[in-house]
């Protein structure tokens, strides 16, 4: 996810971008840069790595930049290091094409083979001077002009994209086209905006376009003409925005977390369209190859917090699909044991930020050691991905809110991925198996966003339960995965005292703790364990407790033991995690709002835990 912003009006541009920027550097901010351009005179390209405060300290705020008309970037790298080569603006290597772009070219690498065959040459790492240099192709090939050659770009890449380009024979005019990725378009008397999000133009205009999918739009000092697919003109309507600032910044959610939650749906498909292409597990994206996944005797997984409890869900998975014996440790334990590794181990340390202190350590440990290393990691360049002996990046985007959640969902469908690779190299699965598990995980994201539209039941029962001393949830197998992560969610930002237990070990002591009104979350996504779980439930529920239960469509007789009920989209059991999570992540959420805490902020936590 990155920012783009866009000016060209009567005023100097390089100021109003550097605002619109530092309003979307939620969206990334890695790396930013600025193209300018002074009435036809060349455009000026200022980028630098770091913060936004290190461009606008390089550009003297930006009036070392003269031009009334400009594009700037705000980055979060997807491909390619943070660097100020991977830097947007992009172009042309005459300059005649300038661009920005947020989103994901997914063909990309197989574009740049065929502009290098045709003569072109690269610079970068990244998608988007791909992105230009094919509009550069296209413009000369058939010189129909800048709209023509954006639609034939349009027409061969595949992902998703907003992209602002300045073009040299057309001083003082943008062209923008959008698919999937947010672009909206400020209008005001003589002067028109371009940015990813609401809040970079708030300041100068609430009279904004929205551009659909798959249009693309002339913009000039004023005005802005819009064209579909087909080259044909068509006419929008301006909309007045109504959010202040700072709600615009979220997105219109109340908070980070919750706008977080909803871009889950985004954040597994693209990190799923980043590892399956064309339905076969791209072994580049895994960045293992199939001699070196046979090799692997055993698998250590490697975390904190959150990412932990990922690896406890993928220790199921692996060990039931690929039969391989998995061990997940906690990274402030692992780098402390002298842990026994063989030269057939591979370590896999998953981490959001890729800076966590005691992961970092745990993973220089395991290389010590002479094991293989893998990151699966959201931050790229960041200290484990660089350490690791392979990356896998999560496609979530900057993830603001101190609660991981879209992190969460995509390296869980990461870690979902190489464990179907390596079941099918070892010959574990068949085809159809193979096929079959992709074909579920490609389902996942349409249903979570049907368990967000269902909301509002979870947002009631929370806040019945708001004023809770004790939460306990059970689950087995997945389901105690589950219970790890909704019990942390629960207490690092509703402050209440959680435990998540293996159900079947409730009994052995800590079931004294159960009360008259005890809340117990039973997690029964696995159908082979649900039976027992119930039984647990109805142990803890003969003393007093009140229980709810998180299942999967279909399972109604659960009715018959609970006193609630929270039903999740069926899916294959190994992969329940991914939608059951989501509910109790709405319900730790919206506890946290019902005792009017600081949801995206909790006291005594950090985003990062960089010390030990
Ligand atoms: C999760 O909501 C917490 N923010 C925390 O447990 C986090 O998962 C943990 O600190 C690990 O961080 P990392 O993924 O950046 O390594």
């Amino acid at each position: 996810m990155c920012g783009i912003v866009g000016y060209v009006g009567n005023k100097q541009a390089a100021p109003i971008l550097l605002d619109g920027l530092s309003r979307l550097e939620y969206r990334g901010y890695d790396s930013a840069g600025l193209a300018v351009r002074d009435g036809d005179a060349e455009p000026v390209i200022i980028k630098a790595k770091g913060r936004l405060k290190i461009l606008a300290e390089k550009t003297n705020e930006g009036k070392s930049l003269p031009g009334s008309c400009g594009i700037g970037h705000t980055r979060w790298a997807t491909h390619g290091e943070p660097s100020e080569g991977n830097a947007h603006p992009h172009c042309t290597d005459d300059r005649s094409i300038i661009g920005v772009h947020n989103g994901i070219i997914e063909n990309y690498q197989e574009l740049r083979d065929k502009l290098i065959r045709k003569g072109y040459s690269f610079h970068s790492q990244t998608d988007t001077e791909v992105a230009i240099k094919t509009v550069d192709y296209y413009l000369k090939k058939y010189n129909q002009g800048p709209v023509d050659a954006i639609v034939r770009t349009m027409m061969r890449v595949r992902g998703s994209y907003a992209l602002a380009f300045m073009f040299k024979d057309y001083p003082g005019e943008m062209f923008v086209a959008r698919k999937d990725s947010p672009m909206i378009i400020g209008v005001d008397a003589d002067e028109t905006f371009v940015a990813s999000d609401v809040p970079a133009l708030l300041r100068y205009t609430r009279n904004v376009y929205y551009i659909g999918n798959n249009e693309i739009a002339r913009l000039g000092a004023g005005t802005a003409t819009f064209y579909n697919i087909d080259q044909e003109e068509i006419q929008k309507e301006i909309t007045e925005i109504k959010w202040d600032a700072e709600a615009a910044e979220r997105g219109g959610f109340e908070h980070f977390m919750m706008k977080e939650i909803h871009e889950q749906p985004k954040a597994v498909q693209d990190t799923l369209n980043s590892l399956v292409v064309d339905g076969h597990i791209s072994l580049d994206a895994i960045s293992m190859t199939e001699e070196e996944i046979a090799k692997i005797g055993s698998i250590v997984i490697v975390a904190c917090g959150s990412a932990y409890h990922v690896g406890v869900s993928l220790q199921y998975v692996f060990e039931d699909l690929a039969r391989v014996p998995v061990r997940v440790e906690l990274a402030s334990e692992f780098r402390y044991r002298n842990p026994i590794l063989s030269p057939d181990t591979l370590v896999i340390v998953i981490s959001q930020s890729g800076e966590t202190a005691d992961s970092l350590a745990a993973l220089r440990e395991a290389k010590d050691k002479g094991a293989r290393t893998l990151g699966i990691v959201n931050v790229v360049g960041s200290s484990i991905a660089r350490e690791a002996d392979n990356v896998i990046y999560t496609l979530a985007g900057p993830e603001i809110a101190v609660a991981t959640t879209k992190a969460y969902s995509t390296q869980l469908i990461a870690g979902y991925i190489l464990a179907i690779e390596f079941a099918m190299v070892r010959g574990l699965i068949t085809q159809d198996q193979y096929d079959d598990f992709l074909a579920a995980l490609e389902k996942i994201p349409d249903q979570i966003s049907r368990i967000l539209e269902d909301k509002e039941r979870i947002q009631w029962f929370a806040a019945k339960f708001s004023h809770a001393r004790d939460i306990f949830f059970i689950g087995r197998g997945i389901d105690y995965a589950i219970s790890l992560e909704g019990s942390l969610k629960m207490k690092e930002i509703s402050y209440i005292h959680s435990e998540a237990y293996a159900a079947g070990e409730l009994k052995h002591g800590t079931i004294s703790l159960v009360e008259d009104g005890t809340l117990v979350i039973g997690v029964l996504t696995q159908p082979a364990l649900f039976e027992k779980t119930i039984s647990n439930m109805v142990e803890v529920k003969s003393r007093g407790a009140y229980l709810m239960g998180l299942t999967s469509y279909g399972n109604y007789s659960v009715e018959d033991t609970v006193d609630f009920t929270v039903y999740v989209p069926r899916t294959d059991p190994h992969f329940a995690n991914s939608l059951a999570i989501i509910s109790l992540q709405l319900m730790a959420y919206y506890m946290s709002v019902a005792k009017g805490l600081d949801v995206d902020k909790p006291r005594n936590l950090a985003k990062s835990v960089t010390v030990e």
